[in-house]
């Protein structure tokens, strides 16, 4: 089998439109999302719709997710990603909301090859940084392979019988086979707001028969999505952000 793994997309139409496009032409079989679909961008209903589209499905929500939709009120978010959310809120249709609103809390296991996270398998708002939180989540956990997302930055934690190890990923296409006897904690990147000093939009394919994940860093019109951004009256620092990549 063959997962598109999508995380963070965050209401950017432009930046799924070219994931959406890419994929168009590899053979897959399931989409799994790692939940943050809207907040952030200025297109939340035409990014849920998108993924709606994209089927078979298996999606689990996060905490803009969350916020958005109205399950929490957002008192642990920042003034900016708050006040996005509460545009998002507003501008979501009742069908898009409710749909949002129905998305799981991770983890959740596919098919019986992987679990996905939104923040970790433990705690779905909590963040994977680095090897030191990695290696908790794999004491309190027991998933062989588990994709996460929350942080935006893609990378692969590799737990094997005597060590720890990082594995970050280059740009544009980056390929890895999963050893056997070893655990993964994977993290596909985000598509529409990159937090690892690249622009490229980012996702990941995983061949669960190869035991092979390929991240890859896709262009798409920056500029659009950021003055959609502004045309919205969404805060500058969003838009900003979108071409430097973090
Ligand atoms: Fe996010």
């Amino acid at each position: 089998m063959k997962y598109l793994i999508l995380s963070d997309i965050h209401s950017n139409r432009e930046a799924l439109e070219a994931v959406v496009q890419f994929v168009r032409r590899k053979r897959w079989d399931k989409a799994v999302f790692l939940g943050d679909l809207v907040g952030y961008g200025a297109n939340p209903n035409q990014t849920v719709d998108m993924l709606r589209e994209l089927r078979p499905l298996s999606g689990i929500r996060g905490n803009h997710d969350k916020v958005c939709s109205g399950i929490e009120n957002g008192e642990m978010f920042n003034r900016i990603a708050l006040e996005a959310a509460m545009w998002t809120r507003r501008k979501l249709t009742r069908p898009n909301l409710l749909w949002l609103k129905s998305l799981p809390r991770g983890p959740l296991v596919v098919d019986n090859a992987f679990a996905i996270s939104h923040g970790t398998p433990v705690d779905e708002d909590a963040y994977i940084f680095g090897e030191i939180e990695a290696l908790n989540v794999f004491r309190r956990t027991d998933f062989p392979i588990c994709f996460f997302g929350h942080s935006h930055f893609p990378v692969i934690f590799e737990l094997s019988p005597d060590a720890i190890t990082t594995i970050l990923t280059v740009a544009p296409a980056f390929r890895f086979k999963l050893r056997e006897g070893a655990r993964y904690l994977i993290n596909p990147g985000s598509i529409g707001q990159p937090r690892d000093g690249n622009p490229l939009s980012s996702f990941a394919i995983f061949d669960s028969t190869a035991r092979t994940v390929t991240i890859h860093r896709i262009a798409y019109r920056v500029q659009n999505a950021q003055r959609r951004i502004l045309e919205a009256g969404l805060p500058r620092p969003l838009a900003d952000r979108l071409a430097l990549g973090r």
